[in-house]
């Protein structure tokens, strides 16, 4: 079993993950983590880390045992010796740890403050010396746990109490805060006034378009993604990341040669990316067969979401923006649709309006435009991509060519 520690907007990382693992291999959800029963995760722990928009780490659980038992904390006590004995078999130097829990059978500060004693009494029985990089006595940040290095030259563990089960696990990877600020930042074009995706929902939009990593496994994977409303590249970046050749293609011209230099960047910046990518001039209503280096495996894109705004606009305007954003989307996607193969996977965002906290008013009448286009909808409830000082929040569509 692993253990998936989810990011801010738990319904997206789960939409991502159970789209590459399954819906029916999630074991339990627990507070922000999610356990999935896999026979293994298809790709080297950081690899897959990498891939992945919505997950913080990944971790193995090394051990379980049912929460009925009746000293659970002893048992925690028996089975922490076992894993730092066993992890720490050929170590040297100072060790660095971490310890995380979530919903244990305690004060939450006792019990960190019960373990973390515990656990450095016990590296120091195997000889070496210890620092754990919790500050006293709080779950450790994903911050303090990357910068410490504990799990690379230590261990980082996660105590988690289930429904009916209490789990260990032992941190594999995670995420590397570092790259993505470095791509989204340091990239040659930026244009804060397109309004750019940040990389991580990028990553989640390309997840969502993939078969399942299940089954006959990664051999199956979306090998070419388009783009038709490019912007300055960012899905296209994270494709070539993912080892994917990128097709784009905008109506502006200064996105085009953005979205060059940005992709550009990345071959030249980041190791083990693929080189293939083909960005032209276009209105994506006008797309045709030969404009395309091939039939694409799958669209992944955000259009155009109306104008900025800062606060809810009047009803009038709101309804000016859906019609145009109507008539965009009907015209795409009728003509985009013919050309690809049943099956397809097409992965948009649709703007969204926030009304009050966590009331939005939705893009009306998607369903009709996806019907006309030969689309089914694949997400039974709304994906919801917001930031709470935003009013116009993304809404992730999954669509796929009916045959
Ligand atoms: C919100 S931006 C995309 C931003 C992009 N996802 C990024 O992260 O940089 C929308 C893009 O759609 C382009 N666009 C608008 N209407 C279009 C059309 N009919 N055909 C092609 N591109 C269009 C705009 O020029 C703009 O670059």
């Amino acid at each position: 079993m692993y253990l998936f520690e989810l990011g801010r907007i738990k319904k997206l990382s789960l939409a991502e993950l159970n789209n590459l693992f399954g819906e029916e291999n999630l074991v339990e959800i627990i507070d922000h983590f999610a356990i999935y029963n896999l026979e293994t995760l298809h790709k080297e722990p950081q690899d897959l880390q990498d891939k992945l928009g919505g997950t913080i780490k990944i971790a193995e659980i090394v051990d379980h045992f049912t929460s009925k038992t009746k000293d659970p904390k002893k048992k925690i006590e028996s089975s922490l010796k076992t894993i730092l004995t066993d992890h720490f078999k050929d170590r040297s130097g100072k060790i660095p740890f971490a310890l995380t829990a979530v919903n244990v059978p305690d004060n939450p500060k006792v019990f960190l403050k019960q373990f973390l004693s515990f656990s450095k009494k016990t590296i120091k029985s195997l000889g070496f010396n210890s620092r754990f990089v919790n500050k006293p006595w709080q779950n450790a940040t994903t911050a303090q746990i990357s910068k410490s290095g504990s799990v690379q030259k230590g261990i980082d563990l996660t105590i988690l109490g289930g429904k009916a089960t209490l789990y260990i696990a032992k941190t594999l990877s995670i995420q590397n805060i570092n790259s993505y600020s470095y791509r989204d930042y340091k990239k040659p074009f930026r244009d804060p006034k397109m309004g750019m995706l940040p990389p991580k929902l990028a990553q989640i939009m390309i997840n969502l378009a993939e078969p399942a990593l299940s089954g006959t496994g990664a051999a199956k994977e979306a090998h070419t993604i388009f783009d038709p409303f490019c912007g300055s590249g960012t899905i296209l970046m994270e494709a070539l990341l993912q080892r994917k050749d990128a097709i784009g293609s905008d109506i502006d011209e200064k996105a085009v040669e953005g979205t060059l230099a940005n992709l550009c960047f990345v071959v030249k910046n980041f190791d083990n990316t693929t080189e293939e990518f083909a960005i032209f001039h276009k209105d994506a209503k006008q797309i045709q067969e030969k404009d395309l280096t091939g039939i694409p495996d799958a669209i992944v894109t955000e259009t155009h979401l109306g104008p900025p705004v800062s606060k809810l606009p009047k009803e009038e305007n709101l309804q000016k923006t859906f019609d145009a954003l109507t008539e965009l989307h009907e015209a795409w996607l009728t003509n985009l649709s013919p050309l690809l193969k049943p099956g397809t996977k097409l992965v948009i965002c649709l703007p969204t309006f926030r009304k009050f906290r966590k009331e939005y008013i939705r893009f009306p009448h998607f369903d009709q435009i996806a019907k006309k286009a030969n689309l089914e909808i694949l997400n039974p409830e709304p994906l919801i991509y917001e930031r709470p000082d935003q009013v116009v929040a993304r809404e992730i569509v999954v669509l796929q060519v009916k045959g």
